[in-house]
């Protein structure tokens, strides 16, 4: 099986090396390679079979169905790895959308609001929620993207902190709401809850807010079958989902994620399952069965690049 660690392309720009995407800068486009590279507590932790295509061709799809909403960066996707892209100038925030109660991590909602918080700056949630509810409406929790951490905060602190003008602040809440809506009902006639999603914007040449970067991927988003949910909060299970929290789980029983300099590899049958519930999303959702792209990869992407060169 060959899998898609990262490329040596610098003869297309200047690359800049992602936690998932190696990006080869070029005037005014942008060659983004989606890599097989799985990424956790801020380091890689695995390669995962055709991870890397998966993501890029998901976003593709979501690209498509969504152009109405707002402009995009694609401007083609001449490999099933590769995106090129138009070069913006990224916002550094994370706009993130949740329709659902849920997490385990120190940021997500549901650690929030068992800790006693009700008041979110833009929102306020009930008392009674349980784990994994349905919100009345969607709610906007963006955060700053900063190398060391994410840091939440509410869009006014946003504005008041000099991170962002308010007009932008708008004109990001309003599509990421839009988008979000949107990825609901599609996801919805496929069978899937799109629990909760983030998104990145850039402006383009002409300063208009563009969509970059990924959408509605499976790192981008989570993932909850739609058939089995209800049936499931109220038996206070948890929903059937694709997370990657098992793998996570091995790493903390196995070593210390955050202090080693060398992780221990993960057990193979781990790393395929996740390759498993890649495929799985992609195929119930785009309800087309998925065809790994021609191996070698690197070669394939060259020779499918070939235009593309300076
Ligand atoms: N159209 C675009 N113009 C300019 N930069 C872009 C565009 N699309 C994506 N990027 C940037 O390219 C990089 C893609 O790398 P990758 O997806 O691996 O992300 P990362 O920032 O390392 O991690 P994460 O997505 O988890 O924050 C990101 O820095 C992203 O902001
Ligand atoms: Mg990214």
């Amino acid at each position: 099986m060959d899998i898609l660690q990262e490329t040596d392309f610098e003869f297309y720009g200047l690359k800049k090396t992602g936690k998932v995407r190696d990006v080869y800068q070029q005037p005014h486009q942008i060659i983004l390679v989606t890599t097989d590279r799985h990424s956790s507590f801020d380091r890689i932790v695995a390669h995962v079979p055709y991870k890397g295509q998966i993501l890029n061709q998901i976003s593709a799809f979501w690209f498509d169905k969504t152009q109405d909403i707002i402009s995009n960066h694609v401007l083609a996707i001449p490999d099933a790895n590769v995106t090129v892209a138009k070069k913006c100038t990224p916002i550094p925030i994370e706009a993130v959308v949740r329709g659902y109660i849920t997490g385990v991590t120190g940021t997500s909602l549901w650690t929030h609001y068992s800790d006693g918080k009700r008041d979110f700056g833009n929102f306020i949630l009930p008392e009674g929620l349980q784990k994994n509810q349905k919100l009345q409406t969607p709610v906007f929790t963006p955060s700053t993207k900063d190398d060391a951490h994410d840091v939440t905060m509410s869009p006014s602190e946003m504005i008041e902190g000099g991170v962002i003008t308010a007009g932008l602040m708008n004109q990001i809440e309003n599509a990421s709401m839009a988008l979000y809506e949107r990825g609901v009902e599609i996801a919805k006639q496929h069978g899937l809850i799109l629990v909760d999603t983030k998104y990145e914007f850039g402006l383009n040449e002409n300063g208009m807010l563009t969509l970059i970067d990924e959408i509605h991927t499976p790192d981008s988003s989570r993932y909850w079958q739609l058939d089995s949910y209800e049936q499931r909060f109220a038996a206070q299970q948890e929903p059937e989902n694709f997370d990657k929290e098992f793998l996570r789980l091995w790493f903390k029983e196995n070593c210390d994620p955050y202090g080693d300099t060398v992780l221990p590899e993960a057990p193979e049958d781990l790393v395929l399952e996740l390759s498993h519930r890649y495929i799985h999303v992609y195929e119930q959702l785009t309800e087309t069965k998925f065809t790994p792209g021609s191996a070698p990869i690197l070669e394939r992407i060259q020779r499918n690049l070939g235009d593309y060169i300076l």
